[in-house]
């Protein structure tokens, strides 16, 4: 009975097949595919993410991407590695004069048109992630994609129908049809004209419906296919039923979700890095997204500052370190910790104390020569400006795709050392010539109250300033960590408060 009934089912396919002529069983399931492109190397970890994410929707149709000659070799073996199907392309020139210097090569996404050897494809930019199964747009009529923001469609996600009769016809109007991002979307919209008014994609109706009329031109597909996290944005959650989205994509410029500081600022980015954690070590190295090129260097990245510090306090971590075991001998910690609380309490902060003392003793020991008026000033101007160029700099420094975590530990850790260097060069400047103007006067017969880390100043006063060196340290470490965590406390997702 049972081999019965597979004879029976072989000879059906095997009619079948005749049917449809024997291409169709050369490539049999490969009908139907889905496809991205890559212009260069930047955009590979989308496109592994993407690959990643579509086979956990459990998919087992061909993932195509479609490479051109910007990409390196090596990001083409991984791409193979992780199951994907690598095409070469040349790019097809953009015939707009005036149009954008990134949009150069994008009119090359019309060549998903020409894919003839699949029956239908399902394009995604690399800037898309798939969160639940989408096989059901492989349903979709002969040219899908969805209205964004206006009755313009977004190419980010399309479905295709390829024909060569169709490319022939794209590629004769291509530099007629007018283009209104200079690209090729703003041409899909020349030529598709009407899409606004394609009836929308219902992936539920019952298979008599589907063969009983005619296949429509076009269909509108629901934001849940491309949900844009600039909407998200602006509103500072999805304006959609979360829980149905099944495509996102990012497409705000600055804000690819492989930048590391992009996971600080908006949540959807979780879902993004969480398949990317997952990834797996196609080729050596690259498990949970990460580049074995990059390794060596973000070890170095993290070490140098540590070195950096470590060299210019190296007396003073001598000094601390011999106190710290010197009390810890004498069993005197606690009792150390009690007297700087005792003095905390009895001098009203020993910021106050420290400055107090400081200053005394600049108006005691030298009356002649007054400390500039303008030093204030431009120690707070120069203050500032350290901070905006350690961050800049430190921004600079930290490779933009590892981990949220990586990113922002290293970007502290660079922050902070710049900072230092700068600002305390700019304090070591001021004493130095502070020293030389005041040489003839009384002022060097004090000059423990300004030098912290000198160790040869008198105990009690050394000590007052060193806590007030630690209170101060730590006041900055707090409001370091507290302001970028606040969005966090208010609850804010997005950049914007709703
Ligand atoms: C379109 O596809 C055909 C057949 O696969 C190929 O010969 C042709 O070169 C393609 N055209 C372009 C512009 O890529
Ligand atoms: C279509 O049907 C599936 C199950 O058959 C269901 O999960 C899904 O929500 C339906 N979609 C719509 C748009 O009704």
């Amino acid at each position: 009975m049972r081999s019965k009934h597979s004879i029976f089912g072989f000879l059906v396919i095997l009619f079948m097949s005749f049917q449809s002529g024997l291409p169709a069983l050369a490539s049999g399931s490969r009908s139907e595919a889905y496809v991205t492109l890559l212009y260069g190397d930047e955009f590979l970890l989308g496109v592994r993410v993407l690959g990643k994410s579509i086979r956990d929707t459990g998919s087992t149709k061909d993932m195509v991407v479609l490479v051109s000659d910007g990409v390196s070799n090596y990001a083409k073996k991984l791409l193979k590695a992780d199951g994907w199907i690598v095409e070469l392309i040349s790019l097809l020139a953009n015939p707009n004069q005036v149009r954008p210097k990134r949009f150069w090569g994008v009119y090359t996404k019309l060549k998903i048109f020409n894919m003839t050897n699949y029956r239908k494809v399902v394009y995604l930019d690399a800037d898309t992630i798939i969160v639940k199964s989408i096989e059901d747009l492989f349903k979709c009529g002969k040219f899908c994609a969805n209205l964004k923001h206006s009755e313009r469609l977004n190419s980010g996600v399309m479905v295709v129908e390829p024909s060569e009769m169709l490319f022939k016809d794209m590629m004769s109007k291509v530099n007629t049809l007018p283009s209104y991002t200079g690209g090729d979307q703003g041409f899909l919209n020349s030529y598709f004209s009407g899409f606004a008014s394609a009836h929308v994609f219902e992936p539920n109706l019952s298979s008599d419906v589907m063969n009983s009329r005619p296949v429509p031109e076009m269909e509108r597909l629901s934001t849940l296919y491309n949900a844009d996290v600039g909407l998200y944005m602006l509103a500072n959650k999805w304006m959609v039923d979360e829980k149905e989205l099944q495509v996102i994509h990012y497409t705000l410029g600055p804000l690819k979700p492989w930048d590391w500081w992009t996971a600080w600022l908006l949540k959807p980015v979780d879902v993004w890095q969480n398949v990317r954690e997952r990834l797996g070590e196609s080729l050596p190295g690259t498990g949970g997204g990460r580049n074995p090129n990059e390794d060596l260097l973000l070890k170095f990245l993290s070490l140098l500052p540590l070195f950096v510090l470590l060299f210019c306090n190296y007396r003073s971590f001598l000094q601390i370190s011999k106190d710290f075991f010197d009390a810890l001998r004498r069993g005197s910690l606690c009792d150390h910790v009690k007297h700087i609380y005792y003095k905390f309490r009895a001098g009203g902060g020993l910021a106050y104390s420290a400055v107090g003392a400081s200053s005394s003793s600049i108006i005691n020991s030298n009356q002649q020569s007054k400390v500039p008026a303008y030093l204030g000033g431009v120690s707070i101007f120069v203050c500032f400006m350290a901070a905006v160029v350690s961050l800049a700099l430190a921004f600079a420094v930290v490779p933009r795709q590892v981990m949220p975590w990586t990113g922002l530990l290293l970007m502290y850790e660079w922050a902070f050392t710049i900072f230092y260097l700068i600002f305390g060069g700019y304090l070591h400047l001021t004493y130095q010539l502070g020293k030389i103007t005041t040489q003839a006067g009384l002022f060097s017969s004090h000059p423990e109250s300004f030098d912290c880390d000198s160790g040869k100043g008198h105990q009690q006063q050394a000590s007052t300033c060193d806590a007030a060196t630690w209170y101060y340290g730590l006041g900055m470490a707090l409001l370091a960590v507290a302001a970028p965590s606040l969005p966090c406390i208010f609850g804010i997702t997005a950049l914007f408060l709703r």
